[in-house]
């Protein structure tokens, strides 16, 4: 059984995710979504209803697994028997970021990170600038799948 992990908050899931997580679907047997629990950032929406909706929206790629994790990403991977991450880049600003923590990852536990390079129609695309953006009142359809978006915009104006 070939299986990957593609980490992250997903607060919430994007287009951009969507794609990073399709994509790499279709090079493995398994992919393992793992949400970050982080007590010290504030989030909009909980891990539980982040997991329902990557859940929700990744359910027709048919070999996706959804799990929470906290600590470091590498021991998650060891639990799991994972043997390698699989992040998108969105841009240059992305890579020296990406590139510490791919070297620190391998570092600690031999657990490989492979970069896939963003869809260009999602390069600008963050959780946080889509959440600012819905917050007061901007138009973020087509950035997230209809059930994100319907979420996010019952959350942000009550
Ligand atoms: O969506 P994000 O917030 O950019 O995802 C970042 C994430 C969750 C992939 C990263 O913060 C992470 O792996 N955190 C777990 C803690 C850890 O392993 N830190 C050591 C990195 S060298």
């Amino acid at each position: 059984m070939r299986r990957v992990v593609c980490p992250g908050s997903f607060d919430p899931v994007t287009n951009g995710h969507l794609d990073i997580i399709g994509r790499t679907s279709r090079l493995y047997d398994e992919v393992v979504v793992a949400v970050l629990i982080n007590i010290e950032k504030q989030s909009l929406f909980t891990v539980e209803e982040r997991i329902e909706m990557l859940q929700a929206v990744t359910r027709e790629y048919g070999n996706i697994r959804v799990e929470k994790f906290h600590g470091l990403l590498v021991d998650f991977c060891k639990q799991q028997g994972i043997p390698a991450i699989v992040k998108g880049l969105r841009a240059v600003s992305d890579f020296d970021y990406e590139l510490q923590m791919a070297q620190l990852n391998y570092r600690m536990s031999g657990v490989e990170t492979l970069f896939m390079s963003t869809n260009p129609e999602y390069s600008f695309l963050s959780s946080s600038r889509l959440k600012e953006i819905a917050r007061y009142g901007g138009d973020v359809s087509g950035l997230v799948p209809d059930l994100v978006h319907k979420s996010l915009v019952e959350r942000l104006r009550g």
